[in-house]
């Protein structure tokens, strides 16, 4: 209905104004002249109370599982639907490929984010005198704040020869892992009910060595900063998408969250110090450096730029990878010939497995990388986008005006069987370059992000999770007995189940 409406639009402005019109951006932009202002669908909506009587009342919603909601409402509405919820901002929600694409596109120059507030004003709010207005660090800066410092650090945190130096220690970190659980085993080989936690100290452990710039060696270290992780991680999600009152005083989790993110700040900021004494000291001619001694030399970033910096990576870096290394697990536990393959590889590539893992044996684990990408579209942890329009947009036929928030949701897509063959299987070579499956549409999965916001940390992510894939995978299998797991959704997708899998040590290979 639209398409025809828009046609005959364009058409009567083409025939108005001549042909120097037919060029697409000219077209798209009369089309998009032209078409009105108008809300998109979605659950009834009631004067301050907005659709929050709606959604309580709409059998699909479930507030531990809120992407199966908008799964529900994509059926519902169709590719575009508008939430409105009292203290929370206006959302309008898109799964169609192109407007996906639209979005990234009219954002590129500027993309904007505005989530993880809670952070901001944390900081804001903080005691300490470290904080300063405009300089709140990656994920909470926009415009031309944001821009500054991430042009600095991107081609340090994206470069492999820089976040190959880190493969050591989270080889180290990792034969500790697989040491550490399979020594907690019970007598039916099961890892523990708390082995999500395991999880969450590796990736702790992992992303310390980037922000701590170091092992975190001592046990009292290691449980203080899990703590204050922990703390953050599992109050942002209660202060992003529930009631914000937060925003207007200081309620008790805002305090909880200052603190503990305060209390990391302090250790990074030491650690930053002792980094930049230590590099005075160097002789650099011949140094590799890592990623902070690289922002220590970078003129353009102050001291408390790369503190911030840090202080985000190390948020963003940590429960992401968590999930969906227990995601990878899970879904290779339930898929044994899927298993079976990977073992395969691990064993060609790893041999006895004795040595240091080396950018080269990673190179090498085509199948193992597959398997992440499919996890990811399985289960995509972050479960969208986040972005403010620029100017009035159109999307699929409704237009919105600037300064709107969309949310580009991964869900509906990764399950949709036009964009994927048999999409509630796991099949990991679908992801192999000769795409064996059929063709995968652009934007059909992006679970890091696309463009010029994009997931800062990916390669770091990537290296901690193939690497942890290879230690624990060419010693073990893992199992699963229990129901399947029905991911909750508080700001990341979850395992909802303890995790626990039968470990058992594999056979012995023949390599
Ligand atoms: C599987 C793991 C991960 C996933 C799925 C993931 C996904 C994402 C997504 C979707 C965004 C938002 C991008 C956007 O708005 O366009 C993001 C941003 C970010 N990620 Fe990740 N991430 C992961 C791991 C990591 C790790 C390990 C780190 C750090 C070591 C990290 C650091 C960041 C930072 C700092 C940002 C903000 C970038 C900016 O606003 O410029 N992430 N990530």
């Amino acid at each position: 209905m639209f398409a025809l409406v828009r046609r005959s639009l364009v058409a009567e402005a083409v025939v108005k104004n001549g042909p120097a019109l037919m060029s697409i951006s000219n077209i798209t932009t009369i089309t998009q002249d032209l078409v009105k202002f108008e809300r998109p669908p979605g659950p009834k909506q009631w004067p301050l109370l907005g659709c929050l009587p709606s959604i309580l009342t709409n059998k699909a919603f479930d507030k531990e599982r809120i992407h199966l909601f908008w799964n529900d409402c994509v059926k519902q509405y169709g590719p575009i639907f508008q939430l409105r919820v009292p203290g929370s901002p206006t959302m309008n929600f898109i799964s169609n490929i192109e407007d996906i694409e639209k979005m990234y596109k009219t954002t590129f120059d500027n993309p904007i984010r505005p989530i993880a507030d809670s952070f901001k004003v944390a900081n804001q709010r903080c005691p300490s005198k470290f904080y300063k207005e405009g300089e709140y660090g990656l994920l909470n800066e926009q415009g031309d704040n944001w821009w500054r410092v991430r042009r600095q650090v991107q081609p340090h945190t994206m470069k492999p020869a820089v976040v190959a130096q880190y493969l050591p220690g989270m080889d180290q970190i990792s034969k500790e892992f697989v040491e550490r659980v399979k020594n907690q085993r019970d007598d039916n080989s099961e890892v523990h009910e708390d082995f999500i936690k395991e999880i969450m100290q590796w990736a702790v452990e992992n992303v310390g060595l980037i922000s701590y710039n170091k092992m975190i060696e001592t046990t009292e270290e290691k449980q203080e900063l899990i703590k204050a992780a922990d703390t953050i991680l599992g109050n942002i999600g209660k202060l992003e998408y529930g009631l914000q009152l937060w925003r207007y005083i200081q309620t008790p989790r805002l305090k909880e969250t200052m603190q503990a993110r305060d209390f990391m700040r302090r250790k990074i900021d030491k650690s930053v110090l002792q980094a930049k004494e230590s590099l005075e000291e160097d002789d650099l001619s011949n140094k590799n450096m890592n990623i902070l001694e690289e922002l220590l030399k970078t003129p353009e970033l102050s001291h408390r730029d790369i503190v911030m910096f840090m202080l985000d990576f190390n948020m963003a870096g940590a429960d992401t990878t968590a999930y969906t290394v227990s995601f990878v697990m899970y879904l290779l536990s339930i898929n044994p010939e899927k298993q079976a393959i990977l073992h395969q590889e691990l064993d060609k590539v790893l041999g006895d497995g004795t040595g240091e893992l080396t950018p080269a044996h990673l190179a090498k684990l085509t199948y193992t990388k597959a398997v992440v990408k499919e996890t990811l579209r399985v289960f995509p942890v972050a479960m969208g986008v986040v972005r403010q329009l620029n100017n009035d947009e159109v999307f699929s036929g409704y237009k919105l005006p600037k300064g709107s928030l969309m949310f580009a949701m991964e869900y509906p897509n990764c399950y949709n069987e036009k964009l994927f063959y048999k999409p509630k299987e796991f099949l990991p070579e679908r992801w192999f370059r000769s795409r064996p499956h059929g063709p995968i549409q652009n934007y059909a999965s992006f679970s890091f992000s696309r463009g010029t916001r994009s997931c800062v940390g990916r390669r770091v992510s990537e290296q901690e999770i193939y690497t942890i894939i290879a230690r624990l995978f060419h010693q073990h299998t893992l199992e699963w007995k229990y129901e399947k797991l029905n991911p909750k959704s508080h700001l990341l997708l979850h395992p909802d189940l303890p995790l626990k899998f039968t470990m058992k040590e594999r056979e012995k290979q023949n390599v």
